[in-house]
This record gives structure tokens, sequence and C-alpha cells, in this order.
């Protein structure tokens, strides 16, 4: 018996791995958290399955259901929306799985954030621009550790991710501005992937006012950086003809020609 942590994906039901989706297909007890996973993704479980959205049940009550499909050597799909390593919740589960000697097996997913710069057709990283991707969230009821407090990590100007902040907007936007300024892009993405989706563009300085014209209080990505408007940054040098790399040798210059 095993406990499969599946990575459901951003919402679009087509955007979950084909093992996730086979062993949605195959476990008799299908275990999802049906406040961002959509039904359709655990409607292919198969007859008979035992279906749960663990939305209202807390950590015991999980535990409860693993527990009753460990005693009858049932497997589990416990489907996770996004990467199940991003503001899952999944640690502590499997905490308890190790104490109680459950097999556990984690199928990783697509992100939130990814599909949000996959619906604003951006890049998060750019040469010479921002080369490191920050994913973090603003202070809310779950306190940051001070090293990580917005401000401290402003301070990089790297591009933001920022998850589960989207009511927070007065404290990002006054966390970044000392450091990003207040002309630095940002975008909000509202349900990546889904049939709602919506996205809002602006600046720091702008940004705020746009978000509550669009009513927009639930299930936001914000993506944060000047990677999101440049149009003058560097090539790389993964297709740079005077690069030699593994897959390729760089074309002789004429320097290189030279007896
Ligand atoms: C509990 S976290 C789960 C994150 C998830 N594990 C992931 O990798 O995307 C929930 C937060 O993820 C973001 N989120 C999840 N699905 C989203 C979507 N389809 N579009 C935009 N943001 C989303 C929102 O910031 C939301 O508050």
């Amino acid at each position: 018996m095993r406990v499969y942590i599946i990575g459901a994906g951003p919402g679009d039901p087509k955007l979950i791995t084909v093992r996730g989706a086979e062993l949605i297909a195959r476990c008799p007890v299908v275990l999802y958290t049906g406040s961002l996973v959509p039904k359709e993704v655990v409607a292919s479980a198969r007859e008979g399955a035992k279906v749960l959205d663990s939305a209202g049940m807390t950590l015991d009550e999980i535990l409860a259901v693993i527990v009753e499909a460990r005693d009858a050597e049932h497997d589990v799909a416990r489907v996770h929306t996004g990467d199940p390593a991003i503001f899952g919740s999944t640690a502590e589960q499997m905490r308890r799985m190790q104490e109680l000697g459950i097999e556990y097996e984690i199928i990783p997913g697509v992100s939130s954030f990814s599909a949000a710069a996959a619906a604003l057709g951006k890049e998060l990283t750019l040469p010479e621009l921002s080369q490191t991707v920050i994913l973090t969230r603003a202070e809310g009821r779950t306190p940051m550790p001070d090293a990580e407090k917005l401000e401290e990590l402003a301070r990089h100007r790297a591009t933001l991710c920022l998850f589960l902040s989207i009511t927070l907007m007065k404290d990002v936007v006054e966390a970044l501005i000392p450091s990003y300024g207040g002309d630095c892009p940002v975008a909000v993405v509202h349900k990546a992937s889904c049939p709602g989706q919506q996205i809002v563009q602006g600046t720091l300085a702008d940004i705020r006012e746009k978000v509550k014209d669009a009513g927009i209080r639930t299930q936001s990505m914000i993506l944060v950086g000047h990677v999101l408007t440049s149009t003058d940054f560097a090539n790389s040098r993964l297709y740079d003809p005077e690069f030699s790399h593994r897959f390729r040798k760089a074309a002789k210059t004429p320097k290189d020609a030279t007896p």
C-alpha cells in the first residue's frame, strides 16, 4: 500500500502529469483538496473508488482516511493543487505518514507560478536582468521568518512570485517600492489556466488600484520584476554561434583561424 501525493497542476485538468492522471484512475481511494483542485481532475477515478474532498478536514481527519486505506491495503491518490512541494501543507502529512510507517511517493505538478508565466507569455529569467526567481508570500496570519520579510527579499531585485498574497496588496506594494521602484512592472494572474482566467498588469505604483477595480480577491499569482516588460535583454549564450557547449561547437571565428 502506498500514498501517492500528486500535483494536480494549476487548474486546467489537462495540465496534470500522465503519471498523476494514471494514478488517480487506478487508486481505490482519492483524497483531493477541493478548495483549488477542480472536480474534473478526479472525475477519472475508477468506478467504486472512494473520492473525498479534504477541504473541510483537519490533519487528523486526513490521516484517519489514510490509515483506514492502509488497513484495507488500498493505495491512496492524495491530490494537491499545483506542485505539492510549494505551499502544499504536504510536509506535515508526510511527517505523520513517516511516524506511522506508511509509504508515500510524490508525483510533481505544474505550479501556478509557471502557469501564470505561461498565461503572460513570459520567461521569468532573462540574461543580465534577472537570473533568480523568488517564490514567496506576504506575511498574513502565517508569520514570515525575519530574514524572509518581503522588504528583505526585495533587496535582491530578483523576479518575485507571490503566492497567497492577493488580499495583502497594500503590504506587498509598500514593502517592494523602496527596492524595486514604483515603476517596476507587476502582473496579477487570477485563476491561471482556468476558464475564469484574468490578467491585470501595471506597476507597483498602480497595481493595487487596478486589482481593486478588477474585483480580484482570490486564487491569484502576483509576479514582479522587469522581466515582465523588458524587450532589450541580452541573448543567452545557449544559441550564440560563437559559444561552444556540450551539444554544439562554436563556428570558427577569424581569430581562431589565425595560425
Ligand atoms: C495553498 S497555495 C498552493 C500552491 C500550489 N501548490 C502551486 O504550486 O501552485 C495556493 C495559492 O497558489 C496560487 N494559485 C493556485 N492556483 C492558482 C491559479 N490557477 N492561478 C493563480 N494562482 C494560483 C494562489 O496564490 C493561491 O493563493
